[in-house]
């Protein structure tokens, strides 16, 4: 399943352009690093391909194994696969982490469009308890995850780090086709990174595409990406190998940017 973004363009409700032709292409099996200074664009990238009614597609593809994602609505989205773990993820004060993973994956199993009929079923197609304990219990030990957050309210006091746990928790257990992580290993403390980073590498795969948003080289000594990507004012400006993530670290954007407008000039 490849995703395909052509010449993306989108803005936000009071007109102003913010992806300004964005071209890329992830295929299964791959891991694309985007970085790119604040404010360039990247949380709107992962947003507007996730369905986000705040901005508005005005011009260009996003296809997802050949179907057109900008035609789905989000739900539609989630069922072919894809999953974003928000850079700001939302607390749910009275929902238990347990409870909302249960509901969302059960969701994500039902037919689409299923309102009428018994209640039965309805819930023909749930993840039966068991299984979803088992599964729930696995992937908590893979991300460290202590017991007692499964009767916590979703993100509702959660540290920082904690609710970016929590984030790839959900990855887990939803199982992606396509997973955009926007930010995940900001604000991670190093065991925690390294948690984050080993749990990345377990859910890569020849099925399984990851686009992670990052601000930091360090990510990526862990989870070596097949290609990097730079994002400046709304279009992918340069793509390379992993040594490009270590030589904008070094020299930060500036250097991408020259050559920009030293190409344009
Ligand atoms: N809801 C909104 N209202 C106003 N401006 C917005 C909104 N969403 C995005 N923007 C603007 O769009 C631009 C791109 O924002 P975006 O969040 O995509 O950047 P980013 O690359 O993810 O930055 P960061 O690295 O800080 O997370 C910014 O100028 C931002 O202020
Ligand atoms: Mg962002």
């Amino acid at each position: 399943m490849m995703l395909e973004i052509r010449n993306l363009h989108a803005r936000l409700s009071d007109g102003r352009e913010i992806l300004k032709g964005i071209d890329l292409k992830v295929d299964a099996g791959e891991v694309h690093a985007i970085m790119g200074p604040n404010g360039s664009g990247k949380s709107t990238l992962a947003l507007t391909v996730m369905g986000h009614p705040r901005y508005k597609v005005t011009r260009g593809e996003i296809t997802y194994g050949g179907r057109d994602v900008i035609k789905m609505a989000v739900d539609e989205r989630a069922r072919a696969g894809l999953f974003l773990a928000f850079q700001y993820p939302a607390a749910i004060p009275g929902v238990s982490v347990a409870n909302f993973l249960r509901t969302a994956i059960n969701a994500r199993r039902a037919e689409p469009g299923v309102t009428a009929g018994t209640a039965a079923e309805a819930r023909k197609n749930d993840m039966p308890i068991p299984q979803f304990v088992k599964l729930l219990a696995e992937k908590m030990k893979l991300l460290e995850i202590d017991d007692s957050y499964k009767s916590r309210s979703v993100n509702d006091g959660f540290s920082g780090g904690e609710k970016k746990r929590l984030e790839t928790l959900q990855m887990h257990m939803f199982g992606p086709s396509l997973a955009l992580m926007d930010e995940t290993d900001s604000g991670l403390d190093i065991d925690a990174l390294k948690i984050v980073a080993h749990a990345i590498e377990a859910l890569r795969g020849p099925e399984v595409g990851i686009l992670l948003i990052t601000h930091y080289e360090r990510i990526l000594r862990f989870v070596q990406p097949d290609f990097v990507h730079v994002l400046i004012d709304g279009r992918v400006v340069r793509t390379g190998g992993r040594e490009l993530a270590a030589e904008l670290e070094a020299k930060g954007y500036e250097f991408v940017r020259e050559e920009l407008y030293a190409g344009r000039a």
